[in-house]
């Protein structure tokens, strides 16, 4: 049964404008509406982030242990609740079980991880140039804190800015994508249950232009002091514009081109279970999805033949059972991925089904487990010859599709790999600690996996990138809190009188001349 959700601001349901309603379905078996969603409008995303400004200095006077304390019950809320959230995950975005219970672990480990921030968030004494005078640091949190998350990880990438925020003492506005609507709701209650007081998380439904328009007018009102926004490479730049304009700098997590790079050293059969996985899990839809493989030449033909036949055999299809990976995210998501189909050449060569596009009774896949009708089902496709100027080596393509280029020497393969622009993750096969290490010099990702795939971040590692993937900032373990909080350095001088810095300062004199004797 549908579950009808809006936005809940101060504790309460939204009483401002309404833009709009839109069902969430299960995109595995789309006649399943898993909820009716009513958007906000721009004044009232407004609204949530002047309540948020309102409740922010009584959360920040909460001592920081106690607030440790309500990321610890957090954790443990949602823990007792696994298997319900990694369900409805599965229902309403259609990740296959085993993942969704993965990406609600991602949830519980960031709690653990900053429970104990709440104890240590340190900061520092400083000695001071000066006799009777002393130098401190404290962390302090930013204010208010609008978070928009996208759908493909719709509770597990929430966490990470909405747990760190909270235990540093700020106050959060979180807009979810309007797809993963059930899923959300589901985190926001559960956090609830955990003890905030009202205004501290307010959670709001809104579609791009709505939020944009929000944000642009919270920041004219002086109510919202941080963005953070995990999503495309074009929005990502509309934002930190905003944002910039009103001196801020934005978390921005956006898109990927990840390339994996396979060497003649490597483990070939490891190398294509890592392409496997980071290449067509989720359907290829997380930001660290594999991109491109760049083999070299020498090998370029085994590790195709192997990688063609263990995508060809991968169970795909209904998320509740065991495959590799089920349907797009939604709609958009699969009209968005029959675009990028069209940039398929004549130069490439297409392996890894039976078929390309949408999977049907008309163009079946083999294997397929369920009913492919009932849902968005899509081929695997890998595309071999990739060059250089293709939009298809350059460009993000959400979904599940791989491309295959080859290269010659190990600089090569770096220039290529950073050649599109992005840079998130990236990942080498090889047993050469050389090949290892000038390929962690040479490459602009903020994430390196050596023998291992492009995916799997754990949470207490920064996540992040450069480039098209983002603006510098990281998430995850103790880097992120540079986003929530600011330092305030404070210097005491109790002498009793006026020290001047730099002027007032002994001098210890030294024999610069001095030489030994030769
Ligand atoms: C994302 O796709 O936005 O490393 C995050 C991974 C996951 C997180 C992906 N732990 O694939």
């Amino acid at each position: 049964m549908a579950r009808t959700i809006g936005s809940i601001i101060g504790g309460r349901p939204a009483e401002g404008g309404v833009a709009g309603t839109i069902s969430s379905p299960n995109p595995s078996r789309l006649s399943d509406v898993v909820a009716e969603v009513t958007l906000a409008d721009a004044a009232t995303f407004a609204a949530a982030c002047a309540a948020a400004k309102q409740a922010q200095p009584l959360w920040a006077d909460v001592p920081a242990p106690v607030r440790g304390r309500v990321i610890a019950a957090m954790g443990r809320i949602v823990e007792a609740n696994k298997e319900s959230l990694a369900r409805l995950v599965t229902r309403e975005l259609g990740k296959p079980y085993g993942e969704s219970l993965g990406e609600v672990q991602e949830i519980i480990d960031t709690c653990d991880f900053f429970l104990g921030e709440g104890r240590r968030m340190y900061g520092q004494t400083v000695p001071s140039e000066m006799p009777d005078k002393q130098l401190f640091t404290f962390r302090v949190p930013v204010g208010s804190v609008a978070v928009v998350t996208a759908g493909n990880f719709p509770v597990a990438v929430p966490s990470w800015y909405l747990v760190p925020a909270l235990v540093t003492g700020n106050t959060v506005v979180w807009k979810p994508a309007e797809y993963a609507a059930a899923s959300a709701m589901a985190l926001f209650e559960l956090l609830q249950a955990a003890g905030l007081p009202d205004g501290v998380l307010n959670i709001v439904f809104a579609d791009g232009e709505a939020t944009f328009g929000g944000l642009q007018q919270a920041l004219e009102e002086g109510t919202l002091d941080k963005i953070g926004f995990t999503g495309s490479t074009v929005v990502g730049s509309r934002i930190g514009e905003l944002a910039g304009r009103h001196l801020q700098a934005p978390c921005l997590e956006l898109g990927g081109k990840n390339p994996m790079v396979v060497t003649p050293s490597a483990d070939i059969e490891l190398a294509v279970e890592g392409a496997l996985f980071s290449g067509f899990g989720t359907a290829g839809q997380r930001c660290t999805s594999l991109g491109t493989v760049i083999v070299q030449e020498s090998i370029h033909d085994e590790f195709l033949a192997r990688f063609g036949a263990a995508v060809s055999g991968a169970a795909v299809g209904d998320p509740a059972q065991d495959v590799v990976y089920g349907p797009m995210l939604d709609q958009k998501f699969a009209s968005r991925f029959e675009e990028y189909l069209g940039w398929v050449q004549p130069h490439h060569k297409i392996l890894g089904s039976s078929g390309v596009g949408r999977i049907s009774a008309g163009n079946p896949r083999a294997g397929f487990v369920g009913d492919p009708g009932a849902g968005l089902f899509y081929h695997p496709t890998i595309v071999d010859g990739l060059l250089a100027g293709d939009a298809l080596f350059q460009q993000e393509t959400f979904g599940p599709i791989v491309g295959v280029a080859s290269y010659g020497d190990l600089d090569q393969a770096v220039a290529m790999a950073n050649a599109p622009g992005y840079g998130l993750s990236s990942s080498i096969y090889s047993r050469d600690p050389r090949e290892v290490f000038a390929f962690r010099r040479g490459i602009s990702a903020g994430m390196v996996s050596v023998n291992n795939s492009t995916s799997g971040a754990e949470a207490h590692l920064p996540f992040g990138g450069n480039g098209k993937s983002g603006n510098g900032s990281r998430q995850s373990g103790m880097w992120v809190l540079d986003q929530f909080t600011r330092w305030q350095a404070m210097n005491w001088d109790y002498s009793g009188r006026l020290q001047k810095a730099q002027m007032d300062v002994a001098e210890i004199v030294a024999d610069l001349g001095f030489r030994l004797e030769a």
